[in-house]
Order: C-alpha cells, then structure tokens, then sequence
C-alpha cells in the first residue's frame, strides 16, 4: 500500500471571473466577498485559505452551502486553477505542475467519491469499481483481484454482476468507495459523498469508512455540510464561511471553544457528551484513587456507561498513552460538561 502523505494549502485565493488576477490586491487588501460582487461582479470564491492536513488522517471540511468547499477541495487536484496560492501534496506543489506530471498525479495520488456516485449505467458492479485500473493500464487479472477485495471489505461481495440500478442509494455508494479504494492512492476526495443518502444509511457509511480507515491509512479530504457527521469523522475540522476558515481544531477543540456565534449556533444542536473527552473534564485527584479507571481519550459518554455498569460515580483517569494516572471524574463533572451552554466564544 502506497505511504501516506500530506497535504499543505498555503494562501490559496480563488476569484471567479475574467479580471481575478487584477482584483487579487483589492481582496489582499481586504475586500469582501459582497463587495466583490457588488462592484465588480467576481466571485470571492475562496479568501486566504490555509490549512496543513498530515498524512493519513481525515480532514473534514465543513461549511453551508456556497461557502467555497468544493471550490476548495477542487484545488487539492487541480480541478480549478487558483488565482493565488499553492497547494503542496507530498511537498510537490499541484499549481506549476505540467500537464503529463497533473495527469500522473491525479491517476496515481488521488481518488474522489462524489455525492451523485457517477457509476456508469451500463456497467457491472465489478466492471464500475474496475474502472480507475483499466484506465491506469492494470492488467484485467490484477484489476479483477482488487476490485473484488475492495467490494467485499464494503460489504458488497454478491453483488458484483449486478447494474447500478438494481441497487439502493447505499449500495451504490459503496462501489463508489470501493472504486475509490481500490485505486490505491494515498489520498481520497470525498466531496459531500454521503449527503444524498438517508440518515440511517449515512450513518452505517460513516461507520465504514472510520473501520477501513483504520486500515488504509489515507489522507482523506471529506466535505460536508452537517456538523455531527464532521464531529464523528474528522481527525481535523476546518469551518468554512464565504470562503474564509473561521475555525479550525479538532471535534472537541470546536464543541468546547467555538470561534464565533455563527459556530456556536452549529455546536449548540451537538450531542456533547459524544465529543468532549474525559480529560478536559477530569479534575485533579485528592484522596484515595477510585477503584475503577478510565482512559482519558474515552468520550464522557462512555465513562458515564462505565459508571452506570460498575456501580460508581468517581472514576480514576488513565492518561491513554502513558497509562500513568492523570485525574479523576466524577459524575457531576460528566453531568458539568454535557449541560453546558458555551460562556460565550474566544
Ligand atoms: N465556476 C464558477 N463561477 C462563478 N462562481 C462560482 C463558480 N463555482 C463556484 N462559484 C461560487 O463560489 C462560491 C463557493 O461555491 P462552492 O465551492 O460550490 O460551495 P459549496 O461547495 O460550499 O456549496 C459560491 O458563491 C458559488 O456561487
Ligand atoms: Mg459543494
């Protein structure tokens, strides 16, 4: 399996429009997306964006609709040219790549899973989730392997000489991903690749990729627009809004610490006992440690499930990667953190 590898944006603009070049000084200097528009009729699509994703972790990109995420996420493999900025993956930077080196590329380093699944009709299942290795010249045995380990990890063995409409929504989204993997690139675009399906199923997906995560290892650029599906998946979230990031951390770091109001009103509706990790809850041990221990990267909801099927209502905290002892948790520290309205924002 091919290593992972990072991906690093640096003061990337995109303005649409013909005269983008020569408005770049009026943005730098601090022209609004609505100005933009107003008086010269171009599209801020993106505003110094900057953001560094390590390899081999998910990187959610999260914003409402229109606010630059699949203009942005469209740059990581050239799909738009930007006005400004560079976009480095694996220290290469995508924007002064030739064209024979940006086809190299894309075949080589990156996969994408689209929301519409774009699954050719007229083809298999087996024959759909072949398609990226026909086309990269594999020889058909190889390709044929592959696919078939790919579809049966999403759960799709059987189904490989059935058509896409013989399929549900969920099903079909799985010989996208399969398809996606079974390219074997280092790094998967996912762009809102689960938001046209039922919630249900959303969910099952989200709970596929996390498992073969684990297992590939990739850097994975997901997009979405629902913030509990960026909490859940995302080692890393960054907060889009008319282009610009306005936040970026972990799940935690956005649930306990929102930016500003317009954040803060996504984190309210968030199941927090889900997010937030017994160590940012925990107090400092006085007296005796409690019989039992709890990791301190557990959520507050499985030290609260602990408590309820241990009989207790103090746990002891285990730092996870030391194992040395680093506090204790009560109850009402749990109930503290869960009830919490933000004191207002940094
Ligand atoms: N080709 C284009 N020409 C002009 N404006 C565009 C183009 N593509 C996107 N935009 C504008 O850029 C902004 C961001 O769009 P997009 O990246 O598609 O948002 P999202 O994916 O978050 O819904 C929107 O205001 C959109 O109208
Ligand atoms: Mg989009």
């Amino acid at each position: 399996m091919a290593d992972p590898i990072g991906i690093e944006i640096r003061n990337l603009y995109k303005i649409f429009g013909p005269q983008a070049a020569q408005l770049m000084d009026a943005v730098r200097n601090g022209m609004t997306k609505a100005e933009l528009n107003e008086r010269h009729h171009h599209v801020l699509g993106l505003n110094d964006i900057n953001i560094s994703m390590p390899a081999g972790q998910i990187q959610v990109i999260m914003g409402l609709s229109g606010s630059g995420k699949s203009t942005l996420i469209r740059h990581i493999n050239r799909l738009i040219d930007p006005t400004a900025g560079e976009v480095l993956v694996g220290g290469q930077n995508v924007v002064t790549m030739s064209p024979d080196a940006l086809r190299d590329f894309r075949r080589h380093q990156t996969a994408m899973v689209f929301q519409k699944f774009a699954l050719l009709p007229n083809r298999t299942v087996l024959e759909n989730t072949c398609y990226g290795l026909e086309v990269q010249g594999i020889p058909q045995a190889k390709r044929i392997a592959s696919a078939m380990h790919w579809l049966e990890r999403v759960g799709l063995k059987g189904f490989e000489k059935k058509y896409p409409n013989q399929l549900s929504g969920g099903m079909q989204q799985r010989v996208g991903l399969a398809r996606a993997l079974a390219n074997d690139a280092p790094i998967l675009l996912m762009d809102e690749a689960f938001s046209a399906l039922d919630p249900l199923i959303r969910v099952d997906m989200q709970t596929i990729l996390l498992d073969l995560q684990k297992e590939i290892r990739k850097t994975i650029v997901f997009i979405t627009h629902d913030l509990d599906e960026a909490l859940r998946l995302g080692d890393s979230i960054a907060i889009l809004r008319d282009g610009e990031i306005i936040q970026q951390g972990s799940s935690q770091d956005i649930v306990l610490r929102p930016a500003d109001a317009y954040i803060e009103s996504f984190v309210r509706e968030v199941n927090r006992g889900r997010v937030i990790r017994v160590d940012a809850a925990m107090e400092a041990t006085t007296g005796p440690l409690p019989e039992v221990t709890v990791d301190g990267d557990c959520t507050l909801e499985d030290a609260g499930r602990l408590m309820v099927q241990s009989g207790t209502t103090r746990l002891a905290v285990r730092d996870a990667a030391t194992g040395r002892p680093a506090g204790t948790l009560s109850m009402e520290r749990i109930l503290a953190a869960i009830t919490q309205r933000s004191a207002g924002h940094a």
